[in-house]
């Protein structure tokens, strides 16, 4: 049985934490799809203020199609270039945005969203999918928690067999 820790507030502990409770959790298993929905679960259980959680992958050039994720049902397939998570990939940049309505594009999946924290993926060079983080809050991100959830996607990059996604 997993025990959900209670991470500390102070955000550059927080990362820290979450960081090393995701390495604990993954282990050795490099399987793609149990090592993102178990990122996915325990992201959900520890950030607060969140209304989603998840994945999208990279399954061609042109399109994100729906991955592991906690939260409310979610659109599936989002083009590059499209929507919050569209433009991180056509950028190669994770993309922090304190106002949802004020992103010419943003796709409202869910209502609740206000604010939303996008992050690449990547495997040999390419992005080949994103992490997606909804808040119900206005400016629910910092740049520490961009910084911090950049840093928890390189741990899962490096522990995650990515070859399989397109
Ligand atoms: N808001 C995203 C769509 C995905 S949902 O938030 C889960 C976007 O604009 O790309």
């Amino acid at each position: 049985m997993f025990h959900v820790p209670s991470l500390s507030a102070d955000p550059a502990t927080f990362h820290a934490e979450l960081r090393a409770q995701l390495q604990a959790l993954l282990g050795d298993e490099r399987d793609l799809v149990a090592n993102l929905a178990n990122a996915a679960a325990l992201i959900w259980h520890t950030t607060p203020d969140l209304n989603w959680a998840g994945f999208y992958l990279r399954r061609s050039e042109s399109e994100l199609v729906l991955g592991p994720f906690q939260g409310k049902p979610a659109c599936v397939r989002i083009a590059v270039g499209k929507g919050v998570c569209g433009t991180a990939v056509a950028r190669d940049a994770s993309v922090l945005v304190e106002d949802v309505h004020a992103f010419p594009g943003h796709i409202a999946c869910d209502g609740d969203s206000r604010s939303e924290l996008v992050v690449p993926i990547r495997h040999a060079g390419r992005v080949v999918g994103v992490l997606d983080l909804d808040s119900p809050s206005l400016a629910r991100f910092s740049q520490a928690d961009q910084e911090g959830f950049e840093a928890l996607v390189r741990t899962l990059e490096a522990c995650t067999d990515l070859r399989s996604v397109s």
